[in-house]
């Protein structure tokens, strides 16, 4: 494998504190812990949050991913002098994430005010051997004399969501004089975290303190010039956001003495061991021009497997995954469409997300008058609708601005029913199909059905929101209207045998056969809607500058942008990407040529996914510009890109765009390949799953070489080729 890439953070600057603890956060899919400094700065939002775990603060809040207490932050005062990168002056610095290993590293080489120098390094990294453990350690070495050192670290239980507390303190111990553990008690419930640490400071004398929910422990020592002092900390957090259960805290006690004998080198050695075969298994290897690509799709996937509860059913990937609160935590479509398609074990157990939380999505629709599934827009752990019912308040009236998508931003659910079929197409697994598939498309073509209005002998699908959330409350959105035919016609195909009865079938049949499909007009456009044409346009281009801080906002109300042709994203271009074959090549080039100046990409799912699509109306370049600013839009120059966490769909958008742009790889009645790599690309090399076979790709401009685990059929640019073992492809003999 080519060497790993790492993420580097050039040089301490305040403006970028969070955007580096997103960046850098370290995640196993059970927990994520953003990266921040040890020592505090106000301006620093720690964080720590367990996949699954919500709560819901007060009758007038929203459910939230609970942010526990830190165990991150260490205080450090050296020779009467508080340790802070805002005073004295930083003479070298390295800080570094490594992709392989997960481990985050930072050096120091600190001038204090009073001119006397120390190095300060730590290291960190969460383990992917063991989901409830945690490690750092710290040093700290005078160089310009003996220093005094204090060092206080522990459990700190004064973490909030924005001032939002969802945690009682239960219990506060300290074992053997050694062994810290808090037990926290999310409110109303009977769900426990416990959360143990264990911290060996060399040279110290140490003291506990347990005040204002700060469990802490106290480190004072003397160190000669030249000798290093040495923190480790160890910690187990742990807790099922479900229940918890008899000895739970005796349990997890153990399980941090066993990690705290073992020592950080060996548990960095061991959860090492435990990512190498991901990576062999999962990564995409470039040689290109230009390096941060590489970095970028290793950024990607070291990020999607941070953000994957593996582990755990009932819990999906957030929009934010585990390194912030933005979005609360909450789920979207992000998943089914941006993140489901990576692993197909992984995506298998995400659908059986959506398939427990039916029962949520079955009350739903009936609460807004429709029968089947409407699956919430946004979700957390009971698939209740968790979208909250306001946005920001508007200080000046007083008024609160309705967020509209709970109420009609419904393509979701047809979303939910695509990520079915393609689950089962690119892995076989008709016993899902039977199963939890059959009734996810059922009950979603029940919703669909119920959905209609009746209109000159048509149905038609009325005050709907598409992707694009600019265009609010129209009628046949042709993204949803498509989406919902795909999806009443699979479930009339592969529904349950039970639930086909011949009323549904005759209903799923009228259905489809009456359904508005906006047409493309005699300039090849699809219409977005039945008004969209209708509206007038405006020059967009400052504020495509400006792509994704939505200040178009700032010069208009949504309901003149409403009245607009803007997108805030991908819609009828979404609608190419998830269904290439329902549109010619001619429509698709001059839909994505018409939109593209009305589109402000104010959404980090648009830029890679207009890249796929340009890349499959065969501009390889266009394409490539695409990928770029989307692999860009957490990684690039703005100082707070993703200060309340990453753009998590946006991440699984990288890979996407190069596999199924790029490489051209899609499932349509078989696995089809037509590479189109950018300019500078000169090899890709990827793995691939497809109905449980193993596949190796390697690409280069003008070759396809493939290794396979058992004999393949595939098409290469639409031919059909059979072959066993390995097999080489020039791309001429094929166009
Ligand atoms: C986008 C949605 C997306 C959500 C979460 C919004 O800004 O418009 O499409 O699901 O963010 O990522």
């Amino acid at each position: 494998m080519k060497p790993m890439t790492t993420l580097n953070e050039a040089r301490f600057d305040p403006h970028c504190l969070n955007k580096y603890a997103t960046l850098m956060a370290a995640g196993n899919g059970y927990l994520g812990i953003r990266a921040t400094h040890e020592e505090s700065y106000s301006q620093q939002n720690r964080g720590m949050y367990m996949a699954g775990l919500y709560h819901r603060a007060g009758e007038r809040d929203v459910t939230e991913l609970i942010n526990l207490p830190d165990v991150v932050g260490m205080d450090l005062e050296i020779d009467g002098a508080i340790f802070s990168l805002l005073s004295g002056e930083i003479l070298d610095w390295r800080r570094e994430l490594s992709f392989s290993s997960g481990e985050v590293m930072r050096d120091v080489l600190w001038r204090a005010p009073n001119g006397r120098r120390y190095r300060i390094t730590s290291r960190r990294f969460l383990s992917a051997a063991q989901k409830s453990l945690f490690a750092m350690r710290l040093s700290i070495t005078p160089l310009h004399g003996a220093a005094q050192i204090k060092l206080t670290t522990g459990i700190d239980a004064t973490q909030t969501n924005s001032g939002r507390q969802h945690l009682d303190e239960i219990s506060l111990r300290v074992y053997d004089e050694r062994y810290l553990q808090g037990v926290y008690r999310v409110q109303g419930s009977q769900i426990d975290v416990s959360i143990g640490c264990h911290c060996t400071v060399t040279h110290a004398v140490n003291r506990i303190s347990a005040v204002n929910r700060k469990l802490l422990q106290h480190a004072t020592a003397h160190v000669a010039q030249g000798e290093t002092l040495c923190c480790e900390k160890i910690c187990w957090i742990a807790g099922d956001p479900d229940h918890t259960h008899d000895g739970f805290e005796a349990q997890n006690l153990a399980a941090l003495k066993t990690a705290a004998d073992r020592g950080y080198e060996a548990l960095l050695d061991e959860s090492r061991q435990a990512m190498a075969p991901w990576w062999r298994q999962s990564r995409v290897e470039l040689d290109c021009d230009d390096a941060q690509d590489q970095q970028a799709l290793d950024f990607a996937l070291y990020h999607l497997h941070a953000m994957t509860p593996a582990h755990d059913e009932r819990a999906s990937i957030a929009a934010k995954g585990l390194t912030g609160e933005g979005y609360k935590g909450h789920v979207f479509w992000d998943t089914e469409v941006f993140l489901l398609p990576f692993w197909p074990e992984t995506a298998r157990q995400l659908l059986r997300y959506r398939w427990h939380n039916l029962p949520g999505a079955q009350h739903k629709a009936r609460r807004c008058g429709y029968q089947g599934a409407l699956f919430p827009w946004e979700s957390a752990r009971t698939g209740e609708e968790e979208t909250p019912e306001f946005a920001a308040i508007n200080i000046r009236t007083g008024q609160r601005q309705r967020v509209a998508s709970a109420l009609a931003e419904h393509h979701l659910v047809a979303d939910i029913a695509w990520a079915v079929m393609r689950y089962v197409d690119i892995t076989g697994d008709e016993a899902f199909l039977q199963r939890e598939g059959g009734e996810l498309l059922y009950q979603t073509a029940c919703f669909w059905i119920s959905r209609t209005t009746e209109v000159d002998g048509h149905l038609e699908i009325h005050d709907v929101i598409g992707p694009d959330e600019y265009t609010e409350h129209v009628n046949n959105n042709a993204f949803t209207n498509y989406m919902a035919l795909y999806n009443v016609a699979n479930a009339l195909k592969h529904g349950p045998a039970a639930r086909l009865t011949a009323d549904f079938k005759a209903k799923a049949a009228d259905f489809i056969a009456r359904l508005r499909l906006p047409q493309a007009d005699s300039s090849h456009v699809v219409p977005q809607d039945d008004s969209f044409f209708s509206k007038p346009c405006i020059d967009l281009s400052r504020y495509q500058a400006l792509a994704g801080k939505q200040t178009i906002l700032q010069d208009y109300s949504r309901a003149e942008v409403n009245e607009m042709q803007i997108l805030k994203q991908a819609d009828v271009v979404m609608l190419f990407y998830l269904q290439p074959g329902l549109f010619t090549p001619d429509v698709q080039k001059a839909s994505l040529a018409w939109y593209l100046p009305r589109t402000i990409h104010d959404s980090s799912l648009s830029k890679t996914i207009h890249g796929i699509v340009a890349a499959r109306c065969n501009d390889p370049q266009t394409a490539y510009r695409f990928w770029r600013e989307g692999s860009q839009i957490d990684l690039g120059d703005d100082p707070h890109s993703c200060d309340d966490g990453i753009h998590a769909a946006a991440t699984g958008a990288i890979w996407l765009g190069v596999i199924e742009g790029f490489a051209g790889v899609s499932v349509e009645q078989g696995l089809c390949i037509a590479p189109r790599l950018p300019q500078g690309w000169r090899r890709l090399r990827f793995p691939l799953c497809y109905q449980g076979i193993r596949l190796t790709l390697e690409l280069t401009p003008t070759h396809l070489t493939m290794t396979t685990s058992a004999p393949l059929t595939f098409r290469l640019y639409g031919q059909s080729v059979s072959f066993s073992g390995q097999g080489s492809w020039a791309y001429q003999d094929f166009i």
